[in-house]
């Protein structure tokens, strides 16, 4: 007996979604959460701060680009161990917060001797860090030869909400900072590191 064909299509059409739904059955289901980004939220303790802001400086902060931590010798840029205990006595009348804060808002205006002045504000592009995210950092550099005293409610001069000065307007002649001007230290760092100039 003929089957007619409309039947054999049809058995195959059910066939084929019979079997691809029962492999597709038989694939792990994997759900897919969102990466967990460490929450900043008003709860935060200074101990997750902590664990945030090191998180921060060794990705979208950067700083581990330039920074080392505990390195000596001849370095491009200052090394961060110990600035935890460095920062209190950097600047007369700043407090370890209110130096670490003017590092990162305002680089230049204290420049560390031996250095140039080459490390971008980080609330700025292409960083752009949050006032939150700072705490962060600022709480996760304390330890680095000090006791983290900050949190989320910490305020300095450039917190939200205090007066604090407009950015100063680049000198005449200063170097005006873009990605490029970022980047072109790194781009000669690693150039004599491949020449073998720099020990590190
Ligand atoms: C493009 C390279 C570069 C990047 C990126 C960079 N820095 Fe810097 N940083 C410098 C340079 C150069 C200096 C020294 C000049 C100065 O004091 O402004 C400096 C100085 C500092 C100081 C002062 C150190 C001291 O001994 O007083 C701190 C603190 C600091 N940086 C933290 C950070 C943190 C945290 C980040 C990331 C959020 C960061 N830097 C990103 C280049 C960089």
């Amino acid at each position: 007996m003929r089957i007619p064909h409309i039947f054999r299509i049809g058995a195959l059409v059910l066939g084929t979604t019979v079997f691809y739904g029962y492999v597709g059955q038989m694939v792990p289901q994997k759900e897919v959460q969102p990466p967990e980004d460490a929450a900043l939220g008003p709860e935060m303790t200074t101990a997750e701060m902590v664990k945030v802001g090191r998180q921060i400086m060794e990705g979208k902060g950067l700083c581990l680009t330039c920074h080392t931590i505990g390195k000596t010798g001849a370095l491009r840029f200052p090394d961060l161990g110990g600035i935890g205990a460095r920062a209190s006595s950097r600047v007369e009348g700043l407090s370890d917060v209110e130096y670490l804060a003017q590092s990162l808002y305002e680089p230049t205006a204290f420049v560390v001797p031996g250095f140039p002045p080459a490390m971008p504000p980080v609330n700025q592009p292409p960083f752009s860090l949050t006032d939150q995210e700072i705490l962060s950092v600022i709480a996760s550099l304390q330890t680095l030869g000090g006791t983290p005293t900050v949190t989320l409610q910490t305020t300095h001069k450039y917190s939200p909400g205090t007066a604090a000065p407009a950015p100063e307007a680049p000198a005449k002649g200063a170097t005006q900072l873009t990605p490029d001007t970022i980047l072109q230290p790194l781009v000669s760092h690693q150039a004599a590191r491949l020449d073998g100039a720099v020990a590190r």
